[in-house]
């Protein structure tokens, strides 16, 4: 229960209370659920300390909060999360974008500026659709195909192509991996699951901040991870790298001659990630780091070219 009478003061508790239960980010998030809880921006939050919180805000500035005690990742809550500077529909059935994520973009988008606007783009496991469609907004000649094992998933990334006016030239099919699809794709981009199974590092790898929300050195996934992410979307088998190797085959199926894969990878995993492209006749040409200077997209191409 909040009780603060103004937007200040409850601002201040909640802060007080997400931060006494351990959560790093009690400021920001704080201020992030009183705007949802105000329907206001969250940069407009701190400008109204002295506003009186009408009990309606309050009561739903209350119910938000518990969520967030209760560890519920802060895009489900509010349903929505940032990604490329655009605004994505997120639920329970969807990976939360990450920005390291938007490594795979900048690498794909970096490609495209040397070897010209790819017609086809795939994007395998595509979840909320964040990687597709950050790249139809940017190349405005491409059509894309989104592919997931989960109609929840596609049903929200198909919402988020339409949101963003991109429905025309983006579909999203359920599929394993691409295994019923026709190519050629002149652009591939892939974000599988990638946590070993039992959540925990190997002793030389992390989790890698992408997916499990824990850097280097980390011993365990976050609560916000483990608790409300899908779990289709995050585990990668015992060495998390499963969903590589079954994507891996389809890819090279499916890879136009001239084309290119853009592979998101966890935090140690670029040499056995190199190595299993390199069965399937991938041959990696690039190693992109994310913001953190962790590699984290794997650049490919058909082998012998
Ligand atoms: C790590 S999430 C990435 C989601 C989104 N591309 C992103 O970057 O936020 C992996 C996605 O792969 C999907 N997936 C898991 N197994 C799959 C399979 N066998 N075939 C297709 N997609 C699969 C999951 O449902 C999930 O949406």
């Amino acid at each position: 229960m909040i009780e603060a009478a103004t937007v200040g003061e409850a601002l201040a508790e909640a802060r007080r209370r997400l931060d006494g239960a351990g959560i790093a980010s009690a400021r920001i998030d704080a201020r992030v659920l009183l705007a949802h809880a105000l329907d206001a921006e969250p940069a407009s939050v701190p400008g109204r300390g002295r506003h009186p919180l009408p009990a309606a805000a309050r009561r739903r500035f209350a119910g938000l909060v518990s969520r967030r005690l209760g560890r519920e990742p802060i895009a489900h809550i509010t349903g929505h999360r940032e990604f490329w500077s655009l605004s994505f529909e997120v639920t329970a059935d969807t990976l939360v974008p990450r920005p390291d994520s938007e490594t795979v973009v900048e690498a794909a988008l970096a490609w495209s500026a040397g070897h010209g606007v790819p017609a086809s783009v795939l994007d395998l496991g595509t979840g909320s659709g964040c990687l597709l469609l950050a790249l139809l907004s940017e190349l405005a000649a491409a059509r894309g195909t989104g592919v997931d094992v989960s109609p929840p998933a596609l049903a929200v990334a198909g919402r988020n192509a339409a949101r963003l006016g991109l429905a025309g030239r983006a579909r999203f099919v359920r599929d394993d991996w691409g295994s019923s699809l026709a190519g050629p794709f002149e652009m591939i981009v892939a974000n599988p699951p990638y946590i070993a199974a039992d959540g925990l590092p190997s002793p030389k790898r992390s989790l890698g901040f992408a997916q499990a929300g824990a850097h280097d050195g980390a011993v365990a996934v976050d609560p916000e991870v483990a608790g409300f992410e899908p779990k289709v979307a995050l585990y990668g088998g015992a060495d998390g790298l499963d969903c590589h190797r079954s994507l891996a085959p389809q890819a090279a199926r499916l890879l136009a001659p001239e084309g290119a894969l853009f592979l998101e990878i966890g935090y140690g995993q670029a040499a056995e990630v190199t190595a299993l492209l390199s069965k399937s006749a991938l041959e990696v040409i690039e190693i992109k780091k994310d913001y953190s200077g962790i590699p984290r997209c794997v650049v490919a191409r058909r082998r012998g070219r």
